[in-house]
Protein backbone atom coordinates (compact mmCIF):
# COMPACT_ATOMS: atom_id res chain seq x y z
CA UNK A 1 0.00 0.00 0.00
CA UNK A 2 2.55 2.37 0.96
CA UNK A 3 4.71 2.11 -2.42
CA UNK A 4 1.48 2.50 -4.19
CA UNK A 5 1.70 5.81 -2.14
CA UNK A 6 4.56 6.67 -2.91
CA UNK A 7 4.34 6.11 -6.55
CA UNK A 8 1.63 8.38 -6.76
CA UNK A 9 2.92 10.94 -5.01
CA UNK A 10 5.84 10.51 -7.34
CA UNK A 11 3.36 10.67 -10.20
CA UNK A 12 1.59 13.77 -8.81
CA UNK A 13 5.55 15.91 -8.53
CA UNK A 14 6.50 14.65 -11.82
CA UNK A 15 3.30 16.28 -13.46
CA UNK A 16 3.63 19.50 -11.62
CA UNK A 17 7.35 19.38 -12.48
CA UNK A 18 7.72 17.65 -15.21
CA UNK A 19 5.94 19.88 -17.27
CA UNK A 20 7.25 23.01 -15.58
CA UNK A 21 10.62 21.25 -17.60
CA UNK A 22 9.37 20.37 -20.58
CA UNK A 23 7.31 23.79 -21.45
CA UNK A 24 9.07 24.64 -24.55
CA UNK A 25 10.52 27.92 -24.20
CA UNK A 26 9.03 31.49 -25.77
CA UNK A 27 9.12 32.08 -29.21
CA UNK A 28 8.41 35.07 -30.60
CA UNK A 29 6.54 35.66 -33.98
CA UNK A 30 6.49 39.56 -34.95
CA UNK A 31 5.00 41.16 -37.78
CA UNK A 32 5.09 44.71 -38.66
CA UNK A 33 3.20 46.36 -40.97
CA UNK A 34 2.07 49.65 -42.63
CA UNK A 35 -1.24 50.19 -42.47
CA UNK A 36 -1.61 52.39 -44.96
CA UNK A 37 -2.95 52.71 -48.58
CA UNK A 38 -1.15 55.22 -49.61
CA UNK A 39 2.12 56.81 -48.69
CA UNK A 40 2.56 60.63 -48.86
CA UNK A 41 4.62 63.57 -47.88
CA UNK A 42 3.57 64.98 -44.29
CA UNK A 43 1.10 62.65 -44.16
CA UNK A 44 0.54 59.74 -41.37
CA UNK A 45 2.19 56.51 -41.96
CA UNK A 46 1.02 54.14 -39.91
CA UNK A 47 3.00 50.95 -38.41
CA UNK A 48 1.57 48.23 -36.58
CA UNK A 49 3.61 45.33 -34.63
CA UNK A 50 2.22 42.26 -33.73
CA UNK A 51 3.76 40.36 -31.05
CA UNK A 52 2.76 36.57 -30.69
CA UNK A 53 4.54 34.47 -28.42
CA UNK A 54 4.09 30.94 -29.93
CA UNK A 55 6.13 29.14 -27.33
CA UNK A 56 5.01 27.23 -23.64
CA UNK A 57 6.70 29.93 -21.56
CA UNK A 58 6.43 33.26 -20.89
CA UNK A 59 8.88 35.94 -22.68
CA UNK A 60 10.27 38.28 -20.48
CA UNK A 61 12.05 41.65 -21.01
CA UNK A 62 10.57 41.79 -24.96
CA UNK A 63 12.90 44.99 -25.83
CA UNK A 64 11.48 46.16 -29.44
CA UNK A 65 13.52 48.63 -31.34
CA UNK A 66 12.59 50.35 -34.47
CA UNK A 67 15.57 52.30 -36.40
CA UNK A 68 14.12 51.42 -39.63
CA UNK A 69 12.63 55.10 -39.92
CA UNK A 70 15.22 58.05 -39.29
CA UNK A 71 15.05 60.98 -37.58
CA UNK A 72 16.39 62.98 -40.61
CA UNK A 73 13.36 61.65 -42.66
CA UNK A 74 10.69 60.75 -40.62
CA UNK A 75 8.83 62.73 -37.42
CA UNK A 76 7.01 60.50 -35.06
CA UNK A 77 3.74 61.67 -34.50
CA UNK A 78 2.40 59.00 -32.04
CA UNK A 79 3.61 56.17 -30.03
CA UNK A 80 7.60 54.82 -29.33
CA UNK A 81 9.74 53.49 -31.28
CA UNK A 82 11.51 51.55 -28.39
CA UNK A 83 9.43 49.90 -26.41
CA UNK A 84 9.44 47.15 -23.64
CA UNK A 85 7.12 44.44 -22.86
CA UNK A 86 7.79 43.15 -19.06
CA UNK A 87 6.21 39.54 -19.68
CA UNK A 88 4.09 37.93 -22.70
CA UNK A 89 2.08 35.23 -21.75
CA UNK A 90 2.31 31.98 -24.00
CA UNK A 91 0.18 31.77 -26.79
CA UNK A 92 -0.63 35.49 -26.70
CA UNK A 93 -0.35 38.72 -28.67
CA UNK A 94 0.06 42.18 -27.99
CA UNK A 95 -0.23 45.11 -30.52
CA UNK A 96 1.84 48.44 -30.85
CA UNK A 97 1.68 51.18 -32.94
CA UNK A 98 3.57 53.97 -34.09
CA UNK A 99 2.35 56.83 -36.44
CA UNK A 100 5.13 58.72 -38.37
CA UNK A 101 5.36 61.53 -40.90
CA UNK A 102 7.77 61.98 -43.89
CA UNK A 103 9.22 65.43 -43.77
CA UNK A 104 8.66 68.27 -46.29
CA UNK A 105 10.29 67.40 -49.40
CA UNK A 106 10.70 63.61 -48.29
CA UNK A 107 9.34 61.41 -51.20
CA UNK A 108 10.53 58.42 -53.81
CA UNK A 109 10.84 54.65 -53.11
CA UNK A 110 11.56 53.75 -49.32
CA UNK A 111 12.96 50.33 -48.29
CA UNK A 112 10.75 49.59 -44.55
CA UNK A 113 12.61 46.86 -43.19
CA UNK A 114 12.79 45.16 -39.90
CA UNK A 115 12.53 46.28 -36.45
CA UNK A 116 15.04 44.51 -33.80
CA UNK A 117 13.88 42.35 -31.06
CA UNK A 118 15.51 41.20 -27.89
CA UNK A 119 13.87 38.78 -25.18
CA UNK A 120 14.29 36.16 -22.44
CA UNK A 121 12.59 32.80 -23.51
CA UNK A 122 12.03 31.60 -19.99
CA UNK A 123 11.28 33.35 -16.56
CA UNK A 124 14.69 32.62 -14.89
CA UNK A 125 16.64 32.37 -17.88
CA UNK A 126 20.03 34.80 -18.54
CA UNK A 127 20.64 33.63 -22.33
CA UNK A 128 18.99 37.02 -24.41
CA UNK A 129 17.40 36.04 -27.75
CA UNK A 130 17.51 38.10 -30.73
CA UNK A 131 15.49 38.49 -33.16
CA UNK A 132 13.49 40.37 -35.93
CA UNK A 133 10.52 41.36 -37.12
CA UNK A 134 9.30 40.87 -40.51
CA UNK A 135 9.78 43.62 -43.07
CA UNK A 136 6.81 45.14 -44.60
CA UNK A 137 9.44 45.81 -47.71
CA UNK A 138 9.35 48.73 -50.53
CA UNK A 139 6.87 51.54 -50.70
CA UNK A 140 6.45 54.69 -52.43
CA UNK A 141 5.75 57.64 -51.19
CA UNK A 142 4.18 59.90 -53.02
CA UNK A 143 4.90 63.75 -52.97
CA UNK A 144 2.17 65.71 -51.86
CA UNK A 145 2.15 68.11 -54.93
CA UNK A 146 1.76 64.59 -57.07
CA UNK A 147 -0.69 63.15 -54.57
CA UNK A 148 -2.57 66.64 -54.87
CA UNK A 149 -2.67 66.60 -58.39
CA UNK A 150 -3.89 62.77 -58.82
CA UNK A 151 -6.44 62.27 -56.20
CA UNK A 152 -8.14 65.48 -54.74
CA UNK A 153 -8.68 67.82 -58.40
CA UNK A 154 -9.78 64.27 -59.36
CA UNK A 155 -12.94 64.05 -57.04
CA UNK A 156 -13.76 67.89 -57.85
CA UNK A 157 -13.95 66.83 -61.46
CA UNK A 158 -15.94 63.27 -61.22
CA UNK A 159 -18.56 65.33 -58.92
CA UNK A 160 -18.76 68.61 -61.30
CA UNK A 161 -18.76 65.83 -63.96
CA UNK A 162 -21.78 63.72 -62.29
CA UNK A 163 -24.00 67.10 -61.57
CA UNK A 164 -23.62 68.18 -65.19
CA UNK A 165 -25.06 64.65 -66.46
CA UNK A 166 -27.65 64.54 -64.00
CA UNK A 167 -30.46 66.11 -65.94
CA UNK A 168 -28.98 64.27 -68.97
CA UNK A 169 -29.69 61.20 -67.04
CA UNK A 170 -32.72 62.46 -65.52
CA UNK A 171 -34.57 64.01 -68.29
CA UNK A 172 -34.83 60.58 -70.43
CA UNK A 173 -35.97 58.78 -67.88
CA UNK A 174 -38.80 60.81 -66.97
CA UNK A 175 -39.82 60.75 -70.40
CA UNK A 176 -39.62 56.68 -70.66
CA UNK A 177 -40.88 56.62 -67.35
CA UNK A 178 -43.83 58.80 -68.65
CA UNK A 179 -44.56 56.88 -71.68
CA UNK A 180 -44.23 53.47 -69.72
CA UNK A 181 -46.82 54.22 -67.35
CA UNK A 182 -48.94 55.35 -69.99
CA UNK A 183 -48.37 52.24 -72.30
CA UNK A 184 -49.37 50.17 -69.14
CA UNK A 185 -52.74 52.07 -68.77
CA UNK A 186 -53.65 50.99 -71.68
CA UNK A 187 -52.74 47.31 -71.05
CA UNK A 188 -54.15 47.41 -67.77
CA UNK A 189 -57.41 49.28 -69.24
CA UNK A 190 -57.71 46.80 -72.02
CA UNK A 191 -59.12 43.24 -70.41
CA UNK A 192 -61.73 45.29 -68.62
CA UNK A 193 -63.24 46.47 -72.06
CA UNK A 194 -63.34 42.67 -72.69
CA UNK A 195 -66.28 42.27 -70.06
C1 LIG B 1 -2.25 36.28 -32.60
O1 LIG B 1 -1.74 36.68 -33.83
C2 LIG B 1 -1.66 35.65 -34.79
C3 LIG B 1 -0.95 36.16 -36.00
O2 LIG B 1 -1.53 37.33 -36.50
C4 LIG B 1 -3.05 35.14 -35.08
O3 LIG B 1 -3.00 34.11 -36.02
C5 LIG B 1 -3.68 34.65 -33.78
O4 LIG B 1 -5.00 34.28 -34.01
C6 LIG B 1 -3.63 35.71 -32.71
N1 LIG B 1 -4.04 35.11 -31.46
C7 LIG B 1 -4.76 35.74 -30.53
C8 LIG B 1 -5.01 35.00 -29.27
O5 LIG B 1 -5.19 36.88 -30.73
C1 LIG C 1 15.14 46.08 -48.48
O1 LIG C 1 16.01 45.85 -47.40
C2 LIG C 1 16.22 44.47 -47.12
C3 LIG C 1 17.07 44.36 -45.89
O2 LIG C 1 18.11 45.27 -45.87
C4 LIG C 1 16.86 43.78 -48.32
O3 LIG C 1 17.04 42.42 -48.06
C5 LIG C 1 15.94 43.97 -49.53
O4 LIG C 1 16.54 43.41 -50.67
C6 LIG C 1 15.65 45.43 -49.74
N1 LIG C 1 14.67 45.55 -50.81
C7 LIG C 1 14.81 46.31 -51.86
C8 LIG C 1 13.75 46.28 -52.87
O5 LIG C 1 15.82 47.02 -52.00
Amino acid sequence: MKVVAALIALLFVCFANCDEQTASPARLLIEKKILNKYLVEGRDIVVHYNIYNVGESAAVNVQISDDSLPSEHFDIVNGLNKFTIARLAPATNITHTVVYRPKAGVWGRFNFTAAQVNYLRKEDSTEVQRGQTSEPGEGYIVSLKEFDRRFSPHVLDWIAFSVMTLPSLVIPFLLWFRSKSKYEAIIASKPLKKH
